[in-house]
């Protein structure tokens, strides 16, 4: 099951993001039992330091005769330090030698906001002398460049606000796929995902548990998951509470990247196609939006390009 993108491109609508499983053993042996499991969407990014490992995993898979090349969906992300347009070029170059791929399916702006080359990779305590000020906008053209390459298939932003979406669009000479956010029940996005629908841009969901172990959020409500109610309509559905919610996003007209190192929980997240919730399940789920973030990224809030002082 896929979504169209607005370049003919389809990318599929579960896919396992390979974030915090750091030992490359066990990232292989995620990615190979996902691929068992019917997972053709892998989730990386450069920060992650998880490209070589699950690159790994699908080229063994390819020599094994399981799939092909083409039957996978790998995206991958430059990170804030390398905004510069010819930064941008050079960080997919490398990140395809790791990987040792031609092409990614898709390239992202990890975040608008940038960091100095020279700045470590989270300046947590560094301040402004660690932020750049390289205008998105050219990093946005450094991805164009990626497009003209042959080095991404499609490119797409992460983390924008519409303000920003808008000034890419008014200087774009390629329209961006994809908007990359943390979405869930308690951050449902609605006013993104009809804004980005709008300009024929998809929106990606991630953390879609919204389980807050990222960042340890204060006082941030319960996951969903652990909800009675969704507990309820999930025994009704004879699924589980992470399948309905998985099912609800779905139902939002997104993709979701899940992260699981659980192998029946793996599979338990792809098998969430053969059941529709009844109007009032997802009444339901739509109350519990409380529009609060795991990732609001806050230590970086007086960034020029901090993305989230707008309401969406
Ligand atoms: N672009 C960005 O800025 C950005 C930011 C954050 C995340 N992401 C992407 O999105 C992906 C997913 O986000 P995420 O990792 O934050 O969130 P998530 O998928 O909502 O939650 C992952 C956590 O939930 C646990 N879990 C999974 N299924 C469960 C279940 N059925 N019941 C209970 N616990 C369960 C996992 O543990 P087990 O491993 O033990 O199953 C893991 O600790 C990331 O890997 C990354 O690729 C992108």
């Amino acid at each position: 099951m896929s979504r169209r993108l607005n370049n003919g491109y389809c990318i599929p609508l579960i896919g396992l993001g390979i974030h915090k499983l750091v030992h490359a053993e066990e990232i292989r042996q995620v990615v190979k039992l996902a691929i068992d499991a019917g997972y053709r969407h892998f989730d990386c990014a450069w920060i992650y330091g998880t490209e070589a490992a699950v690159a790994k995993a699908i080229h063994e898979k390819i020599k094994e005769g399981v799939i092909t090349r083409e039957d996978v969906y790998i995206t991958t992300k430059v990170w804030n330090n390398y905004h510069q347009r010819k930064d941008v070029v050079e960080k997919l170059r490398e990140s395809l030698q790791e990987m040792k791929l031609c092409y990614v399916d898709l390239y992202l702006i990890h975040w608008p906001l940038g960091f100095k080359v020279s700045a470590n990779s989270l300046p947590l305590n560094e301040g402004h002398s660690a932020y750049s000020d390289v205008d998105y906008v050219e990093t946005w053209r450094g991805m164009e460049d990626c497009v003209y390459l042959g080095y991404t298939r499609s490119i797409g932003l992460a983390n924008f606000n519409s303000e920003q979406i808008n000034r890419i669009l008014k200087n774009a000479n390629i329209i961006p796929t994809v908007n990359h956010i943390e979405v869930h029940p308690r951050l449902n996005q609605k006013k993104m995902i009809q804004f980005c629908a709008q300009r024929n841009i998809l929106v990606t969901g991630y953390c879609p548990l919204g389980i807050n172990e990222m960042s340890g959020v204060p006082n941030f409500p319960e996951p969903t998951i652990c909800d009675e109610k969704i507990d309820e309509i999930a025994r009704k559905h004879h699924k589980t509470a992470a399948q309905v919610v998985l099912n609800y996003l779905i139902s939002l007209g997104i993709c979701v990247v899940t992260r699981c190192s659980n192998q029946f929980r793996i599979r338990e997240h792809i098998d969430i196609f053969d059941f529709q919730l009844d109007p009032q399940d997802v009444e339901y789920l739509d109350s519990c939006n409380r529009n609060q973030r795991i990732c609001a990224f806050s230590a970086f809030v007086d960034h020029k390009y901090y993305p989230f002082r707008l309401e969406f």
